[in-house]
Protein backbone atom coordinates (compact mmCIF):
# COMPACT_ATOMS: atom_id res chain seq x y z
CA UNK A 1 0.00 0.00 0.00
CA UNK A 2 0.60 3.73 -0.86
CA UNK A 3 -0.03 6.28 1.01
CA UNK A 4 -1.17 8.94 -1.13
CA UNK A 5 0.26 12.71 -0.45
CA UNK A 6 -0.15 15.34 -3.27
CA UNK A 7 -0.16 14.30 -7.23
CA UNK A 8 2.95 16.07 -7.69
CA UNK A 9 4.85 14.89 -4.52
CA UNK A 10 6.02 11.21 -4.29
CA UNK A 11 3.78 9.04 -2.09
CA UNK A 12 5.26 7.69 1.47
CA UNK A 13 6.31 4.02 0.18
CA UNK A 14 4.52 2.12 2.88
CA UNK A 15 6.41 -1.09 1.05
CA UNK A 16 9.86 -0.36 2.21
CA UNK A 17 11.10 -2.62 4.61
CA UNK A 18 13.22 -1.52 7.29
CA UNK A 19 15.14 -3.68 9.50
CA UNK A 20 12.76 -5.82 12.14
CA UNK A 21 10.19 -3.91 13.85
CA UNK A 22 11.40 -0.59 12.77
CA UNK A 23 8.82 1.48 11.02
CA UNK A 24 8.31 5.37 9.61
CA UNK A 25 6.61 7.44 12.75
CA UNK A 26 4.20 8.53 10.41
CA UNK A 27 2.55 4.55 10.39
CA UNK A 28 3.20 4.37 13.81
CA UNK A 29 1.15 7.43 13.88
CA UNK A 30 -1.56 7.38 12.00
CA UNK A 31 -2.38 4.13 14.39
CA UNK A 32 -2.48 6.21 17.35
CA UNK A 33 -4.65 8.95 15.77
CA UNK A 34 -7.19 5.90 14.45
CA UNK A 35 -6.78 4.54 17.90
CA UNK A 36 -5.68 1.46 16.73
CA UNK A 37 -4.18 -1.22 19.43
CA UNK A 38 -3.78 -4.48 18.34
CA UNK A 39 -6.28 -5.41 16.06
CA UNK A 40 -8.78 -3.46 17.99
CA UNK A 41 -10.04 0.20 17.47
CA UNK A 42 -9.75 1.87 20.93
CA UNK A 43 -9.53 5.91 21.71
CA UNK A 44 -6.55 7.54 20.39
CA UNK A 45 -3.67 8.51 22.09
CA UNK A 46 -0.47 10.27 21.79
CA UNK A 47 3.07 9.05 20.76
CA UNK A 48 5.63 10.74 22.74
CA UNK A 49 8.96 11.23 20.21
CA UNK A 50 11.57 10.70 23.05
CA UNK A 51 15.06 12.98 22.86
CA UNK A 52 17.79 10.45 23.50
CA UNK A 53 21.22 11.42 23.64
CA UNK A 54 23.27 8.49 25.08
CA UNK A 55 23.26 4.57 25.32
CA UNK A 56 21.57 4.63 28.50
CA UNK A 57 18.49 6.49 27.80
CA UNK A 58 17.93 4.22 24.71
CA UNK A 59 17.80 1.61 26.71
CA UNK A 60 15.65 2.81 29.12
CA UNK A 61 13.18 3.91 26.42
CA UNK A 62 13.49 0.39 25.10
CA UNK A 63 12.41 -0.69 28.62
CA UNK A 64 9.74 1.33 29.03
CA UNK A 65 8.31 0.74 25.57
CA UNK A 66 8.52 -3.20 26.00
CA UNK A 67 7.10 -3.06 29.49
CA UNK A 68 3.86 -1.48 28.16
CA UNK A 69 4.03 -2.60 24.94
CA UNK A 70 4.24 0.70 23.08
CA UNK A 71 4.55 1.92 20.07
CA UNK A 72 8.41 3.75 20.01
CA UNK A 73 9.45 6.58 18.48
CA UNK A 74 12.99 8.00 19.31
CA UNK A 75 14.29 11.06 18.09
CA UNK A 76 17.63 12.43 17.82
CA UNK A 77 18.65 16.38 17.31
CA UNK A 78 21.59 16.87 15.58
CA UNK A 79 23.84 17.91 18.76
CA UNK A 80 22.81 14.36 20.18
CA UNK A 81 24.17 12.96 17.03
CA UNK A 82 27.42 15.25 17.48
CA UNK A 83 27.77 13.71 20.80
CA UNK A 84 26.85 9.79 19.63
CA UNK A 85 29.53 10.52 16.87
CA UNK A 86 32.06 11.94 19.01
CA UNK A 87 31.48 15.78 17.51
CA UNK A 88 30.61 14.07 13.78
CA UNK A 89 26.46 13.28 13.13
CA UNK A 90 27.33 11.34 10.08
CA UNK A 91 29.41 9.26 12.33
CA UNK A 92 26.72 9.62 15.22
CA UNK A 93 23.81 8.10 12.82
CA UNK A 94 25.69 5.14 11.61
CA UNK A 95 25.97 4.12 15.44
CA UNK A 96 22.77 5.06 16.25
CA UNK A 97 20.72 2.89 13.46
CA UNK A 98 23.01 -0.05 13.88
CA UNK A 99 22.30 0.31 17.60
CA UNK A 100 18.68 0.17 17.14
CA UNK A 101 18.39 -2.28 14.85
CA UNK A 102 20.01 -4.65 17.06
CA UNK A 103 17.60 -4.15 19.84
CA UNK A 104 14.51 -3.85 17.86
CA UNK A 105 15.29 -7.42 16.07
CA UNK A 106 15.19 -8.80 19.62
CA UNK A 107 11.40 -6.91 20.39
CA UNK A 108 7.94 -7.40 19.84
CA UNK A 109 6.91 -3.49 19.68
CA UNK A 110 7.44 -0.99 16.71
CA UNK A 111 10.14 1.72 16.52
CA UNK A 112 10.59 4.94 14.68
CA UNK A 113 13.86 6.75 14.34
CA UNK A 114 13.77 10.08 13.67
CA UNK A 115 15.99 12.89 13.26
CA UNK A 116 14.73 16.43 14.97
CA UNK A 117 14.70 19.72 13.82
CA UNK A 118 16.90 18.55 10.48
CA UNK A 119 17.35 22.12 8.45
CA UNK A 120 17.93 21.44 4.99
CA UNK A 121 18.95 25.41 4.81
CA UNK A 122 22.79 25.23 5.99
CA UNK A 123 25.09 23.09 4.17
CA UNK A 124 25.82 21.32 7.49
CA UNK A 125 22.20 20.95 7.95
CA UNK A 126 21.64 19.34 4.34
CA UNK A 127 24.20 16.81 4.85
CA UNK A 128 23.06 15.60 7.93
CA UNK A 129 19.21 15.33 6.44
CA UNK A 130 20.75 13.35 3.49
CA UNK A 131 22.24 11.31 5.70
CA UNK A 132 19.55 10.46 8.01
CA UNK A 133 17.18 9.65 5.32
CA UNK A 134 19.36 6.96 3.75
CA UNK A 135 19.43 5.64 8.01
CA UNK A 136 16.78 6.57 10.14
CA UNK A 137 12.94 5.73 9.32
CA UNK A 138 11.66 9.43 9.45
CA UNK A 139 13.27 13.13 9.08
CA UNK A 140 12.22 16.58 10.30
CA UNK A 141 12.50 19.36 7.51
CA UNK A 142 13.10 21.94 9.61
CA UNK A 143 12.73 24.78 7.29
CA UNK A 144 10.43 27.55 9.11
CA UNK A 145 13.41 29.01 10.51
CA UNK A 146 16.68 30.53 9.12
CA UNK A 147 19.08 30.05 12.39
CA UNK A 148 21.91 32.00 11.06
CA UNK A 149 19.67 34.90 9.81
CA UNK A 150 17.70 34.64 12.80
CA UNK A 151 14.39 34.98 10.52
CA UNK A 152 11.25 32.97 9.66
CA UNK A 153 11.73 31.94 6.11
CA UNK A 154 9.82 33.29 3.28
CA UNK A 155 6.68 30.73 2.55
CA UNK A 156 7.86 29.71 -0.40
CA UNK A 157 11.39 29.21 0.06
CA UNK A 158 10.32 26.78 3.54
CA UNK A 159 7.93 25.05 0.66
CA UNK A 160 10.63 24.44 -1.99
CA UNK A 161 13.43 23.07 0.79
CA UNK A 162 10.78 20.91 2.55
CA UNK A 163 9.54 19.58 -1.05
CA UNK A 164 13.20 18.42 -1.98
CA UNK A 165 13.36 16.50 1.45
CA UNK A 166 10.12 14.40 1.09
CA UNK A 167 11.07 13.79 -2.82
CA UNK A 168 13.93 12.19 -1.56
CA UNK A 169 12.49 10.61 1.56
CA UNK A 170 9.34 9.46 0.67
CA UNK A 171 9.76 7.04 -2.44
CA UNK A 172 12.90 5.45 0.41
CA UNK A 173 9.32 4.76 2.91
CA UNK A 174 10.99 7.69 5.37
CA UNK A 175 8.30 10.22 6.60
CA UNK A 176 9.01 13.78 6.63
CA UNK A 177 7.85 16.46 9.17
CA UNK A 178 7.43 20.11 8.08
CA UNK A 179 6.92 22.98 10.45
CA UNK A 180 5.35 26.00 9.74
CA UNK A 181 5.69 28.94 12.38
CA UNK A 182 8.20 29.63 14.39
CA UNK A 183 8.61 27.93 17.56
CA UNK A 184 10.65 30.09 20.61
CA UNK A 185 13.12 28.46 22.74
CA UNK A 186 16.38 26.46 21.84
CA UNK A 187 15.54 24.02 19.59
CA UNK A 188 19.48 22.85 19.44
CA UNK A 189 22.76 23.89 20.87
CA UNK A 190 23.30 25.74 17.53
CA UNK A 191 19.83 27.02 17.08
CA UNK A 192 17.85 29.24 19.26
CA UNK A 193 14.87 31.55 18.57
CA UNK A 194 14.57 34.34 20.21
CA UNK A 195 10.80 35.43 18.68
CA UNK A 196 8.40 33.71 17.44
CA UNK A 197 5.15 33.43 15.11
CA UNK A 198 1.84 31.15 15.07
CA UNK A 199 1.34 28.96 11.89
CA UNK A 200 -0.95 31.11 9.68
CA UNK A 201 -3.79 29.35 8.62
CA UNK A 202 -3.92 30.99 5.51
CA UNK A 203 -0.79 29.48 4.52
CA UNK A 204 -1.19 25.77 5.63
CA UNK A 205 -3.47 24.39 2.87
CA UNK A 206 -0.48 26.01 0.31
CA UNK A 207 2.27 24.16 2.64
CA UNK A 208 0.71 20.24 2.28
CA UNK A 209 -0.17 20.30 -1.19
CA UNK A 210 2.78 21.81 -2.39
CA UNK A 211 5.16 19.99 -0.08
CA UNK A 212 3.27 16.55 0.08
CA UNK A 213 4.43 16.25 3.84
CA UNK A 214 1.88 13.93 6.09
CA UNK A 215 3.27 15.10 9.32
CA UNK A 216 3.51 18.94 10.69
CA UNK A 217 4.52 20.83 13.37
CA UNK A 218 2.06 23.98 13.94
CA UNK A 219 3.43 26.35 15.82
CA UNK A 220 0.86 27.33 18.75
CA UNK A 221 2.23 28.97 21.58
CA UNK A 222 4.32 25.79 23.11
CA UNK A 223 8.45 26.41 23.19
CA UNK A 224 11.45 24.48 24.11
CA UNK A 225 13.16 24.09 27.32
CA UNK A 226 12.42 23.85 30.89
CA UNK A 227 11.24 28.25 31.46
CA UNK A 228 8.38 27.83 29.41
CA UNK A 229 6.62 30.95 31.23
CA UNK A 230 6.08 32.81 34.05
CA UNK A 231 6.51 30.33 36.96
CA UNK A 232 3.34 30.20 38.87
CA UNK A 233 1.35 30.76 35.88
CA UNK A 234 -0.26 27.95 33.32
CA UNK A 235 1.56 28.42 29.48
CA UNK A 236 -1.97 29.54 27.58
CA UNK A 237 -2.02 27.15 23.58
CA UNK A 238 -3.68 28.71 21.00
CA UNK A 239 -6.11 26.12 21.25
CA UNK A 240 -8.85 27.40 18.72
CA UNK A 241 -5.89 28.07 16.15
CA UNK A 242 -4.99 24.25 16.95
CA UNK A 243 -8.33 22.97 16.03
CA UNK A 244 -8.89 24.80 12.51
CA UNK A 245 -4.98 24.49 11.47
CA UNK A 246 -6.24 20.58 12.38
CA UNK A 247 -9.38 21.23 10.16
CA UNK A 248 -7.93 22.26 7.38
CA UNK A 249 -4.98 19.54 7.18
CA UNK A 250 -7.92 16.78 7.64
CA UNK A 251 -9.68 18.03 4.64
CA UNK A 252 -7.16 17.69 2.26
CA UNK A 253 -5.71 14.13 3.94
CA UNK A 254 -7.20 12.73 7.66
CA UNK A 255 -3.69 10.73 7.91
CA UNK A 256 -1.51 13.88 8.18
CA UNK A 257 -0.41 13.73 11.78
CA UNK A 258 0.18 16.91 13.97
CA UNK A 259 2.99 17.46 16.03
CA UNK A 260 3.62 18.95 19.83
CA UNK A 261 6.95 20.34 19.85
CA UNK A 262 8.04 21.48 23.10
CA UNK A 263 5.51 19.27 25.32
CA UNK A 264 7.44 18.72 28.72
CA UNK A 265 5.61 18.83 31.08
CA UNK A 266 6.68 19.65 34.08
CA UNK A 267 6.62 16.68 36.86
CA UNK A 268 5.95 18.43 40.52
CA UNK A 269 7.08 14.97 41.95
CA UNK A 270 10.37 15.63 40.09
CA UNK A 271 10.60 19.36 41.25
CA UNK A 272 10.06 18.35 44.96
CA UNK A 273 12.55 15.28 44.96
CA UNK A 274 15.37 17.86 43.13
CA UNK A 275 14.32 20.63 45.63
CA UNK A 276 14.16 18.65 48.56
CA UNK A 277 18.14 17.36 47.70
CA UNK A 278 19.22 20.52 47.39
CA UNK A 279 17.80 22.02 50.21
CA UNK A 280 19.30 19.48 52.59
CA UNK A 281 22.43 19.74 54.24
CA UNK A 282 22.35 23.46 52.81
CA UNK A 283 23.93 21.88 49.72
CA UNK A 284 22.73 24.78 47.62
CA UNK A 285 24.04 27.34 50.01
CA UNK A 286 27.71 25.76 49.53
CA UNK A 287 26.77 25.21 45.48
CA UNK A 288 26.25 28.87 45.70
CA UNK A 289 24.90 28.76 41.92
CA UNK A 290 20.89 29.43 41.94
CA UNK A 291 20.59 26.08 41.14
CA UNK A 292 17.42 25.61 43.93
CA UNK A 293 16.14 29.26 42.56
CA UNK A 294 16.28 27.30 38.94
CA UNK A 295 14.58 24.16 40.07
CA UNK A 296 11.34 26.67 41.77
CA UNK A 297 11.74 28.18 38.07
CA UNK A 298 10.68 25.68 35.74
CA UNK A 299 7.76 25.68 34.35
CA UNK A 300 6.62 22.90 31.62
CA UNK A 301 3.64 22.92 28.87
CA UNK A 302 0.26 22.55 30.86
CA UNK A 303 -0.85 18.59 30.80
CA UNK A 304 -4.71 19.33 30.29
CA UNK A 305 -4.10 21.47 26.98
CA UNK A 306 -1.59 18.89 25.23
CA UNK A 307 -4.59 15.60 26.45
CA UNK A 308 -7.22 17.98 25.23
CA UNK A 309 -5.09 18.51 21.76
CA UNK A 310 -4.29 14.53 21.49
CA UNK A 311 -8.05 14.06 21.83
CA UNK A 312 -8.42 15.63 18.69
CA UNK A 313 -6.17 14.55 16.78
CA UNK A 314 -3.11 15.83 17.81
CA UNK A 315 -0.55 12.68 17.55
CA UNK A 316 3.36 13.45 18.25
CA UNK A 317 4.69 15.01 21.48
CA UNK A 318 7.75 15.41 21.54
CA UNK A 319 9.63 15.15 24.91
CA UNK A 320 13.02 16.40 26.13
CA UNK A 321 13.65 18.83 28.71
CA UNK A 322 10.56 16.99 31.84
CA UNK A 323 13.14 13.54 30.85
CA UNK A 324 16.43 15.53 31.44
CA UNK A 325 15.21 16.91 34.39
CA UNK A 326 14.56 12.85 35.66
CA UNK A 327 17.66 12.36 34.94
CA UNK A 328 19.61 15.09 36.89
CA UNK A 329 17.09 14.78 40.01
CA UNK A 330 18.19 11.00 40.22
CA UNK A 331 22.14 12.20 39.70
CA UNK A 332 21.21 14.72 42.64
CA UNK A 333 19.88 11.38 44.76
CA UNK A 334 23.03 9.40 43.73
CA UNK A 335 25.25 11.28 45.22
CA UNK A 336 23.65 12.54 47.40
CA UNK A 337 22.71 8.69 48.72
CA UNK A 338 26.61 8.34 47.96
CA UNK A 339 29.23 10.36 46.65
CA UNK A 340 32.43 8.28 46.98
CA UNK A 341 30.82 5.31 45.12
CA UNK A 342 33.81 4.73 42.81
CA UNK A 343 32.01 3.01 40.20
CA UNK A 344 30.29 4.74 37.28
CA UNK A 345 27.49 1.74 36.95
CA UNK A 346 26.05 2.81 40.43
CA UNK A 347 25.47 6.52 39.02
CA UNK A 348 24.78 5.16 35.23
CA UNK A 349 21.84 2.76 36.48
CA UNK A 350 20.45 5.36 38.98
CA UNK A 351 20.07 7.40 35.98
CA UNK A 352 19.01 4.78 33.72
CA UNK A 353 15.83 3.45 35.96
CA UNK A 354 14.60 6.82 36.45
CA UNK A 355 15.13 7.48 32.84
CA UNK A 356 12.81 4.58 32.11
CA UNK A 357 10.42 5.95 34.93
CA UNK A 358 9.71 9.06 33.10
CA UNK A 359 9.02 7.21 29.95
CA UNK A 360 6.52 4.96 31.49
CA UNK A 361 5.15 7.88 32.42
CA UNK A 362 4.36 9.38 29.84
CA UNK A 363 3.88 6.69 28.29
CA UNK A 364 1.09 6.29 30.36
CA UNK A 365 -0.02 9.48 30.38
CA UNK A 366 -0.27 9.70 26.51
CA UNK A 367 -2.30 6.30 26.69
CA UNK A 368 0.60 4.68 24.40
CA UNK A 369 0.18 1.13 26.43
CA UNK A 370 -0.98 -1.88 25.35
CA UNK A 371 -0.15 -1.15 20.79
CA UNK A 372 1.73 -4.09 20.29
CA UNK A 373 0.55 -6.73 23.45
CA UNK A 374 -0.63 -6.24 26.88
CA UNK A 375 1.62 -4.68 29.27
CA UNK A 376 3.72 -6.79 31.29
CA UNK A 377 3.51 -4.47 34.36
CA UNK A 378 0.22 -3.54 36.06
CA UNK A 379 0.24 -0.22 35.06
CA UNK A 380 -2.09 1.04 38.10
CA UNK A 381 0.18 0.26 40.40
CA UNK A 382 3.15 2.01 38.55
CA UNK A 383 4.23 4.75 41.52
CA UNK A 384 6.58 7.62 39.48
CA UNK A 385 9.08 7.88 42.63
CA UNK A 386 12.84 8.53 41.88
CA UNK A 387 13.25 7.30 45.96
CA UNK A 388 12.39 3.89 44.43
CA UNK A 389 14.56 1.67 42.54
CA UNK A 390 12.84 0.31 38.83
CA UNK A 391 11.33 -2.69 40.38
CA UNK A 392 9.56 -1.00 43.38
CA UNK A 393 8.33 1.86 41.55
CA UNK A 394 6.57 -0.44 39.18
CA UNK A 395 5.35 -2.61 42.03
CA UNK A 396 7.10 -6.09 41.34
CA UNK A 397 9.38 -5.63 44.44
O1 LIG B 1 14.11 20.52 20.43
C1 LIG B 1 14.97 19.74 20.59
C2 LIG B 1 15.69 19.26 21.74
O2 LIG B 1 15.31 19.73 22.96
C3 LIG B 1 17.11 19.11 21.40
O3 LIG B 1 18.02 19.61 22.28
O4 LIG B 1 20.00 19.92 20.74
O5 LIG B 1 20.28 20.02 23.20
O6 LIG B 1 19.79 17.84 22.04
P1 LIG B 1 19.61 19.35 22.05
P1 LIG C 1 10.75 20.17 25.34
O1 LIG C 1 11.84 21.16 25.52
O2 LIG C 1 9.45 20.68 25.86
O3 LIG C 1 11.08 18.83 25.92
O4 LIG C 1 10.52 19.96 23.75
C1 LIG C 1 11.38 19.12 23.04
C2 LIG C 1 11.16 19.20 21.57
O5 LIG C 1 10.27 19.84 21.07
C3 LIG C 1 12.10 18.44 20.74
O6 LIG C 1 11.87 18.63 19.39
ZN1 LIG D 1 11.32 20.62 18.97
Amino acid sequence: MALESHKTNPALNMERAFSDNIQNALSLMYLAKMGQKGNHKKERYGLPAFNVTTVSSINAAFTAFEMLGSSGLLAFSNSALKHFGQGDPIYGLEFVSEYIARLAKKTKIKVATHLDHGDYISDKGRRVVQAAVQMLSSVMADNSTDHLAKASTAIEDNIGLTREVVNMAHPLGVSVEGELGVLAGEEDEDTKSEFSTYTNPDELEKFLKETGVLMLAPTIGTMHGPNKGKPGHKVKLNIELAHKLLAIANKIDERICFVIHGASTLYPEIVSYATDILKKNDLNKSLNNNSLEKWQNFVGTDWEQVKELLKTGFVKINTDTENRQTFLASLLGAISKDAAKIDIRYYDTACAEALTQSYLKKLIMAGNYGVWYEPKIDITKFCFDLSKNLKTAIGTN
